[in-house]
């Protein structure tokens, strides 16, 4: 019998209150049902916001540094059952077990990071206008925050969202995707064994409309940290406008490596086979334009095309597969449909453009790492996210012509171009709109410190990670402190 998992809220773990469950699957074989999970609405919704409301205030008043001994607690539990997590994540979402421990491991230095954090949460000080006056402004705690998250990454990224919003002193409701529910509970397990207070974190599951929607648009939830689509975190925006509540997005990417002639082309070879097919090609951060350079297109294409072949396709718990499958049907949908606009596109299929489905692999999502070559700017292949082992190879003459299209997109999240020429690196730094640029690095594998989110249709305009997350999960209070012991009149009320 396969588990029946439950939501977690004000402390106790409890059905939906409609008593409808879904199912949660492997994707690497479709008959292994690995839960059942509570198919929650907006009454489970609301509970879980007045549980973390009325806990919110012993919660704020908690110091901080307070707060971050139970992340540090955190990291520790994750350390310890950072290969059973990577097992489960694997068998729930598919991607290989290398990266289901990095998953993990990007969460263990997102709490680390977290829990010396409690140590900062830094103001300003700064001098006032006035004699025997002192200023500062403070970082304060917003409330309640909402966090809705994807399956690609199912801990790493619940972990940049709840892990600073609790050290910021907010309580939580978190609902983790459908795909993936069960690495989101384990999350939510160990915050309660590491000692997190009853109703600081709610755990609803469920789907967008019943569960997700509800939460954008609850008037006592302040913030919402979203991850997934464009077009649904333009959805969450407009709802989310009605009672002008904090949202930070991290939506779709088209990202691009470049590479120049004189680049090392061994390098940029290892480079665009990770960050196009690793995860297989489930990641925002995913290359999934190839930009080369005329004078070595040719010879570049066919050593990829022979590479990308060679890939060992299975299930990520095994030790010898590099790409799993992908995670639901309707993303099988979606590759087999961009394929198929692809050709009809005119762009050439090289290889790849079919389900795998050799062996056991017939029960999953398998699908061969697919490239495209004579691949136009304007195309829909050129221009769309498919979040699949889909790679649109484009050629170009120079390197303006080479950032003018790899800027030719509605999203500006990763980019990444492999140059010996330090010139040529500077430019593309300054020119390329994106909010991560690496050099001879792929478009993957940002590190857990650093900001990361995009320009344009990827976000708007916060960032996740390092230091500025917490900006986004704290208000801004300005403190003025008059020990003159009279009224004083500031500068502009004494003219
Ligand atoms: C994502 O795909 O949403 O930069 C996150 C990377 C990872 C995070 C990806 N550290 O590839």
């Amino acid at each position: 019998m396969a588990r029946a998992f439950q939501n977690y809220i004000a402390g106790a773990w409890t059905n939906a209150a409609n008593g409808k469950t879904f199912e949660n699957r492997n994707p690497a074989n479709w008959n292994e049902v690995l839960g059942t999970f509570p198919n929650s609405d907006k009454a489970d919704v609301s509970r879980a916001v007045e549980a973390a409301s009325a806990v919110f205030n012993e919660w704020r008043l908690t110091p901080a540094p307070k707060r971050g001994d139970i992340l540090k607690r955190v990291g520790d539990l994750m350390t310890q059952h950072k290969e059973s997590i990577a097992r489960e994540m694997t068998r729930e979402m598919g991607k290989v077990l290398v990266e289901t421990r990095g998953d993990v491991q990007e969460g263990i230095d997102t709490a680390y990071y977290a829990a010396s954090e409690g140590r900062r949460l830094f103001g300003h000080t700064a001098p006032s206008e006035l004699r025997n006056k002192f200023n500062m402004s403070i970082q304060v705690p917003i409330g309640v925050a909402g966090v809705i998250t994807p399956w690609n990454f199912p801990m790493a990224i619940p972990t940049w969202k709840i892990f600073p919003a609790l050290v910021c002193g907010n309580a939580i409701v978190f609902k983790p995707a459908t795909d993936t529910p069960a690495t989101g509970t384990r999350l939510v397990e160990l915050l309660v064994e590491a000692g997190l207070p009853a109703g600081v974190i709610n755990l609803v599951h469920g789907g967008g409309t019943g569960v997700g929607m509800p939460l954008v648009e609850h008037p006592k939830v302040r913030a919402i940290s979203f991850t997934g689509s464009t077009q649904v975190g333009k959805t969450i925006s407009a709802a989310a406008t009605n009672t002008l509540k904090r949202v930070s997005l991290e939506l779709g990417g088209k990202n691009a490596q470049i590479v120049m002639a004189d680049a090392d082309v061994d390098l940029a070879m290892e480079g665009v086979l990770w960050g196009a097919f690793g995860t297989t090609g489930q990641r925002c951060t995913a290359t999934s334009r190839l930009i080369l350079h005329e004078k070595i297109h040719d010879s570049f294409l066919s050593a990829l095309i022979k590479r990308a072949e060679k890939l060992r396709l299975g299930d990520g718990l095994e030790a010898n597969t590099e790409i799993g499958p992908l995670v639901n049907q309707s993303q099988v949908d979606t590759v087999e449909s961009y394929v198929k606009i692809g050709k009809d596109e005119g762009a050439k299929l090289e290889t790849g453009g079919e389900r795998y489905t050799e062996g056991a692999c017939k029960n999953g999502f398998f699908y061969r790492p697919t490239i495209f070559s004579g691949v136009k700017p304007d195309m829909r292949i050129a221009k769309e996210e498919i979040f699949g082992p889909v790679l649109s190879v484009i050629k170009i003459k120079s390197l303006d012509e080479a950032i003018a299209v790899l800027n030719d997109t509605r999203y500006g999240l990763s980019s990444s171009i492999y140059t010996r020429d330090v010139n040529a690196a500077f430019r593309a730094i300054r020119d390329i709109e994106a909010g991560i640029t690496y050099i001879n690095g792929p478009t993957i594998g940002a590190e857990a410190h650093m900001p990361f989110g995009g320009v344009k249709e990827t976000g708007n305009g916060h960032r996740e990670g390092g230091w500025q997350v917490y900006e986004f999960f704290t208000e801004t209070k300005t403190v003025y402190v008059d020990y003159s012991g009279r009224l004083q009149r500031a500068q502009i009320d004494n003219q």
